[in-house]
């Protein structure tokens, strides 16, 4: 639900989706690491502010113990003062001693307890002998000879009041105060003085530590993120491009194996159909020859007729397996390419016949480049002969326009049908030789163009049309390898 609220708001916001695709390696790396520094800067910042916390606090305790420790000795206070707290000389005794500290900033609250745990002397006169502490253990750890410091919540604070405190909260520290000796390591603990002040001036010092501390990291993590990504991209795109390099080289490395194999069975095929060629022809003339012979009944003369027509057949056959190797060998020539598509649709209309519709979308201007017009003449044929049988009553389109694939300039030469297409099966076997759905085909035609397109450093391509109907094309490089 929360998914598809925040999806509607990206739509209502119309941030553009690209811009929320996180898919792209760079992009995951700038989300996760802008992610990283933000968490490092925070968790950074809040566990440095807590340790300058703790040694801000630590420092100050050691501090007001040194001062009150100094009052306690300059006014030598004594045990027995802290004893007798009631008697009038005590009281004023110890608030002549104890007294100044009040005048440290934020001060709340101080205490004096004596070795009873009895507040002895404290600024607010209503304490004095009661034993009011939240922090028993704190206060007898400092009857012991520690400094202690604690934070006293809203909840927890008993000390605010008389010095106008702004805060319910306070630091409350516990210090011991030893008797006035001349061997501070064996003097004893007299009492404890308990000092609660607001933690105001010290929140804003963390705070303000915090900010810079925050800023500090921020720029450093800032400037470590611009490198580290500008490293990133700069390997990315270099594995990218080697990548590419890669399929490139395989790419050509298929393509040569491919101009092999069909180089050699081009070899091959002619070889036999050479071989079949010689006695088929003395088949057809010996029996076109008996044909002839007037003695011979209307049943055999029908015989022959038929076996006259299967050689035919077969010759026209051979024939065409006879153009696999001549594919093979190739006369480039600067042709005009509008000339070779024009005299080819001529040439169809007078093999296959005048009724199919055959237009032609020219290219503005000449188009020279540097093929065999018969290959590429050949190739084209074929590719209108499918178009046609494909839909013998529909108009086949040729068209001829500037193209470039992988970044090479050439051009492209289609013929779009308006036939039903081809299936997936028969997607992936277009270009198998002797592959063929057709009664009497070959199946040789479109290997022998994409062959003939290979040797011109070409490519052929076929696709279905969107409405219908099917494409080849053959695409050739401006200028052609030698
Ligand atoms: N325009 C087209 N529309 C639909 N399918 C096509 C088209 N052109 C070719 N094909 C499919 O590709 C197969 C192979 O075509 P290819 O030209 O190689 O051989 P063929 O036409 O069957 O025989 P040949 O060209 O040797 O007489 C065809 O049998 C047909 O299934
Ligand atoms: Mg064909």
């Amino acid at each position: 639900m929360r998914v598809q609220i925040m999806l509607e708001f990206v739509r209502a916001a119309s941030i553009p989706q690209n811009m929320l695709n996180v898919t792209t390696p760079p992009r995951l790396f700038a989300i996760v690491s802008l992610v990283m520094i933000i968490v490092m800067v925070v968790v950074t910042g809040l566990t440095q502010a807590l340790f300058f916390r703790q040694s801000i606090i630590d420092r100050e305790s050691v501090i007001v113990s040194d001062m009150a420790n100094a009052l306690a000795h300059e006014h030598l206070i004594s045990a027995a003062d802290m004893e007798n707290y009631s008697n009038a000389s005590a009281t004023d005794h110890l608030a002549e001693g104890f007294g100044p500290i009040s005048q440290l900033s934020g001060t709340q609250r101080i205490k004096v307890f004596n070795r009873n745990y009895t507040i002895a002397w404290s600024d607010d006169s209503g304490m004095l002998g009661t034993k009011q502490t939240t922090h028993i253990g704190d206060l007898t750890r400092a009857m012991n000879g520690e400094i202690r410091a604690v934070f006293n919540s809203e909840e927890t604070n008993i000390n605010t009041g008389s010095h106008g405190s702004p805060t319910p909260e306070s630091i409350e520290i516990y210090t011991p105060i030893f008797e006035a000796k001349q061997d501070k390591s064996s003097a004893a603990v007299i009492g404890v003085l308990s000092l609660s002040r607001s933690p105001l001036a010290l929140n804003q010092t963390i705070r303000d530590g915090l900010y810079l501390l925050w800023t500090v990291i921020g720029v450093t993590g800032i400037i470590l993120f611009s490198a580290l990504y500008k490293l990133f991209t700069l390997v990315y795109s270099r594995q990218k491009s080697a990548e590419l390099r890669f399929t490139k080289l395989t790419a050509e490395h298929d393509h040569i194996v491919q101009l092999e194999k069909l180089s050699a069975m081009g070899e091959i095929v002619s070889e036999i159909a050479h071989q079949i060629n010689n006695p088929l022809v003395g088949v057809i003339n010996l029996a076109q020859i008996a044909e002839r012979d007037p003695e011979i009944s209307a049943k055999t003369r029908r015989l022959l007729a038929a076996i006259e027509k299967s050689g035919v057949e077969c010759s026209d056959f051979v024939q065409r397996l006879l153009r696999l190797n001549q594919a093979a060998r190739s006369e480039p020539q600067l042709v005009e390419v509008n000339d070779l598509v024009r005299d080819t649709i001529a040439f169809f209309h007078q093999t296959i016949g005048k009724h199919h519709t055959v237009t032609f979308t020219e290219s503005d201007g000449d188009v020279m480049i540097n093929v065999d017009p018969v290959l590429i003449r050949h190739a084209l044929f074929n590719f209108i002969h499918n178009a046609i049988l494909a839909a013998p009553d529909k108009p086949v389109v040729i068209s001829l326009a500037a193209d470039r694939h992988e970044g090479i300039s050439g051009y492209r030469l289609s013929v779009t049908d308006r036939g039903s297409g081809f299936d997936d099966k028969v997607a992936k076997q277009l270009f198998k030789p002797f592959f063929t759905t057709r009664q009497g085909g070959t199946g040789l035609g479109l290997s022998v163009a994409q062959f003939i397109a290979m040797k011109h450093g070409g490519v052929v391509r076929a696709e279905n049309m969107s409405g219908g109907g099917a494409r080849f094309s053959i695409w050739l490089p401006s200028v052609t390898k030698p």
